[in-house]
Order: structure tokens, then sequence, then C-alpha cells
């Protein structure tokens, strides 16, 4: 059963909804930022080839594993992202192979994402090919997509040799961004829709309404953000570098907005990006 703590992937895979973004995140702090995220109760950290920073979030987990028995390995859902550059069937494999490498101490990969639709129909095939090896291999346990819009979405669906439909599509979402149609697009297909920049980074947290509700609830705008995100059903990757904040965009789960809040919120609605928009990347045949 789904709950606001975890979900049910389309291949019956469990996930952490709140997971800890890593974006920017300088990597010396990464170890021990994602080791104390652990310890606070974070399962489930947010990283890509880009960000520069999957050997120290893996070292993060993997000092957190060694110091207790009864700490899982399948309690903790580590994510990691393909970048542009190495799509296309060869570069990616060289590239997934260099992120188990990097995951070595953690044993496997619990989500590997195609960072973005942006190189060209043969490159995104390629790359997700390889995606799907390393899935039948079991060496990284999910597969899915990342800033696709719905006719990416679509052009995966329709891979003649598709063998595994992505587990996830993550996607800028917050309440000025709800991306309904897409949203919708991919719940229907059984893609999980997960939400990046839940906090609009930054960029919104003087907002009147969002202030009055953090007032109402006696909880943070940081807090109100992420809570409206789970309450939509998403997967939700909150960032933050600063150990105190850390705790506080966890404790997320002791109240709930009511359906009249979550209403109004999600009306703030206004095609709002706060950084980039790949998933409007032209398919080949539009360029
Ligand atoms: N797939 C993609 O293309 C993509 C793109 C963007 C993001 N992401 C993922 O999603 C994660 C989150 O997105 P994001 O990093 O863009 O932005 P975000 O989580 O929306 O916002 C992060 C910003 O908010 C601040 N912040 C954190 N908690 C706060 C709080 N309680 N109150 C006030 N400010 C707070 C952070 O500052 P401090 O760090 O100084 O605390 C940081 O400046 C990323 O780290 C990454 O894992 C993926």
């Amino acid at each position: 059963m789904s709950s606001i703590k975890q979900k049910i992937l389309n291949n019956g895979n469990v996930i952490p909804t709140v997971g800890l973004g890593v974006y920017e995140t300088d990597p010396k702090k990464c170890t021990d930022l994602v080791y104390e995220a652990l310890k606070v109760g974070y399962r489930h950290v947010d990283s890509a080839s880009i960000y520069k920073n999957e050997q120290e979030v893996c070292d993060g987990i993997s000092k957190w594993l060694k110091e207790d028995s009864s700490h899982k390995r399948e309690d903790v859902f580590y994510t990691t992202k393909l970048w542009d550059a190495d799509h296309g069937y060869e570069p990616a494999k060289k590239a997934i192979k260099l992120m188990l490498e990097k995951a070595k101490d953690i044993g496997y990969i619990d989500l590997i994402l195609i960072h973005t639709p942006k190189t060209s129909y043969k490159k995104r095939h390629g790359a997700w090919k390889a995606l799907e090896e390393a899935y039948e291999a079991g060496t990284v346990k999910n597969i899915g997509i990342s800033n696709y819009g719905i006719k990416h979405v679509k052009e995966v669906l329709a891979y003649p040799d598709l063998k595994v439909v992505p587990a996830i599509n993550q996607v800028e979402i917050h309440p000025w961004l709800g991306r309904k149609d897409l949203v919708e697009f991919c719940r229907q297909n059984k893609i999980t829709p997960e939400a990046y920049s839940p906090l609009v980074r930054g960029q919104k947290m003087t907002d009147p309404l969002l202030l009055s509700l953090a007032k109402k609830y006696n909880k943070s705008a940081g807090q109100i953000l992420i809570r409206w995100s789970l309450e939509e059903g998403f997967i939700t990757l909150p960032k933050t570098e600063t150990m105190s904040r850390l705790a506080e965009n966890f404790d997320v789960f002791d109240f709930e907005l009511s359906p009249e809040d979550i209403k109004t919120l999600s009306d703030l609605d206004e095609y709002y990006i706060s950084g980039w928009d790949p998933t409007i990347y032209p398919l080949d045949d539009e360029k």
C-alpha cells in the first residue's frame, strides 16, 4: 500500500517520498550532510553525475550503514542521473559502469534517470537500452527519466523494443508550476511523477499566501511547500545544505493541509520555472 511516507513504483518496488536533493551541494560537505540526513530520518538521496558528488553521497550512506547493524541497505534509496554527454548506447554503458563503481560500497543503485531529453532520438534510445540492461542485470533496481515532457514520454513508450516502462519522471513541480497535463499523462501510464525544486529554489518564500498558511499551521514556509507536494501525491526532493534545515524539511508528517488550502496553493499555478525547462526541448522532427 502506498502511503504519505512511501510509494510503490510500477515494478512493485518501494520509494520513500521525501528525498534529500544534493544539487550544488559542496562535495566537501556532502558525506556529512547525507550521514546527518539519514540520522534525522531521511531514507532517500537524489544525486546526479553532473552534480559531481555521487561518491560523497555513497560515502555518507555507507558510513551510516556501517554504524549500526540495524541500518539496512534496503531501507535507503539512492538515485543518480545520466548526463546528456553520456547518451547513446555505448557511452551510457560506460557511464553506468562508473556510477556503479562509485556505489560499490553500497552494492547497487536504486534509481538511474536519464537527466534530460536534450539530445536526439538515437541517443536517448541508446541510453534507455543501456539502462534496461543494467536493470535486467539487477545492479540498478529502477530506471526512469527526468525533464521529459509528454512528447518525450510518448517517444519512450513507442520504442519498438521497449522492455521496461520508466518507473519515474522527475520534473520541476510546486504550487506555481503544477504541470497538471504531464502529471496526469504520467500517472495514466503508471509512471510516478517526482517533484524537483519543491521549495522553488527559495524564490517564493515571502509569498503572502504561503506566509499566511505557515502562520495558520504554525509551520515554516518550507514545510508547507513540502507538505503540499506530498499531499498532491508526489515524491518530493527538497534540497538543503544547512544542517538545521535538514530536520525542519523532514518534519512534515505531523500535520495535514485542508483540501481548501491545498487547492488555494494549487491555484497559484502560472507555469513558473525556477531554473530550466528541458520538457519543452524539441523532438528530432521538430528541430
Ligand atoms: N532533474 C533535474 O533536472 C533537477 C533540477 C533541479 C533540481 N533537481 C533535484 O531536486 C532537488 C531540489 O531542487 P533544488 O535544489 O533546485 O531546489 P529546492 O529544493 O526547491 O530549493 C533549495 C533552496 O532552498 C533553500 N532552502 C532549503 N530548505 C529551506 C527552508 N526550510 N526554508 C527556506 N529555504 C530553504 C536552500 O538553501 P540551503 O541549501 O542554503 O539551505 C536552497 O537555496 C535538487 O537538489 C536535485 O536533487 C533535479
